[in-house]
């Protein structure tokens, strides 16, 4: 009897082929991600579930669904999911780090770019006729050669970024988790929060969304940037207390702010943020390339198959599960 997997939406490139094989697959096939009820209902009789970051999975899911044995994220964030009562059941959790590292750092520097350079507000003025003639000090933005760079988690992507920046002549500081325990890290300098928030030109997060940094970039932070800062958010859109964000860019506090993510996702076209020039939103695009999503898929299918044949994933979030 070939296992029952659920997968949540179809996934770029060739790699749900691989589970048709071994697998009797149902896949949801709609655009937007199956409403609660029916995940549940759907992952009642499977022994595998695929899910995306847009999934909630949690105690509510896991008594839904007694035979599931794996839950595999087509994501590296997993705080759609519930670790600990994924644990707590034995059930393993895959991810997808590494694969798509360079391309979100790339997307992190193309909105720091954009941002300093207020391509969103000369597009617009050039699709909407307000461009007369060449002007001295139209549109000014700001230098990304010599600007200090602030990272907010070194990990993987912040330091993709780092390397990057590097490129480009500027001064990287950056302040991360206790685990981190690295003075310098790709030329970067590791300094205190508050002192990287003060310091920054440019501040972009790359830390996961936990207890700890829900709302990290909140009032009292935002108030201690330079009003000339620039904030990019390739993170988790939690990460930012969104009121506060908007009375920053409104009232001058900081200059501008670039998302690629927000809470919620997407937030509706209504909300204040997009009435604001000097807010960049794009949709979360971060590992949005073909071959990058294409590998994820690859290896959320990997991380599947080894948790249905009862093998250790590949890249697993709670290896509390194996005993370790
Ligand atoms: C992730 O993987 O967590 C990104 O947000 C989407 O690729």
């Amino acid at each position: 009897m070939k296992p029952k997997v659920f997968v949540t939406r179809n996934l770029p490139g060739a790699a749900l082929n691989r589970l048709h094989d071994i697998c009797e697959v149902d896949i949801f096939e709609n655009e937007t991600p199956p409403p609660f009820e029916i995940l549940k209902a759907r992952v009642q009789d499977k022994d595998g579930l695929l899910a995306l970051l847009t999934d909630r999975v949690d105690g509510k899911l896991f008594d839904a669904a007694p035979k599931l044995k794996v839950v595999s994220n087509y994501a590296v964030g997993f705080d759609n999911i519930d670790v600990p009562e994924a644990t707590k059941r034995k059930i393993p959790i895959g991810h997808t780090p590494s694969v798509l590292t360079e391309t979100t750092a790339d997307l992190a520097f193309a909105l720091l770019m954009a941002s300093a350079r207020r391509l969103q507000e000369g597009a617009d003025l050039c699709r909407t006729g307000g461009f007369h003639t060449w002007s001295p000090s139209m549109l000014l933005g700001c230098d990304v050669y010599g600007a200090v760079l602030g990272i907010v988690g070194m990990g993987r992507i912040g330091r993709a970024l780092a390397r990057r920046a590097r490129g480009f002549s500027m001064e990287v500081i950056f302040c991360g988790s206790e685990r981190t325990v690295d003075t310098e890290i790709e030329g970067a300098a590791r300094v205190p929060f508050a002192e990287l928030i003060r310091r920054s030109d440019f501040v972009s997060l790359h830390a996961p969304l936990t207890p700890a940094t829900r709302g990290l970039i909140n009032r009292e932070v935002l108030s201690a940037m330079k009003p000339t800062a620039v904030l990019v958010n390739t993170a988790r859109g939690g990460c930012i207390d969104q009121e506060a964000l908007y009375t920053a860019l409104h009232d001058g506090i900081i200059a501008a702010a670039a998302l690629d993510v927000t809470d919620p996702e997407p937030l509706p076209p209504t909300h204040k943020l997009f009435s604001l020039q000097n807010c960049l939103i794009v949709p979360h695009l971060g590992s949005g390339t073909m071959a990058t999503r294409s590998q994820m898929a690859h290896m959320a299918v990997d991380n599947l198959l080894a948790g249905l044949s009862g093998e250790r994933l590949p890249h697993c979030v709670n290896p509390e599960v194996y005993g370790d």
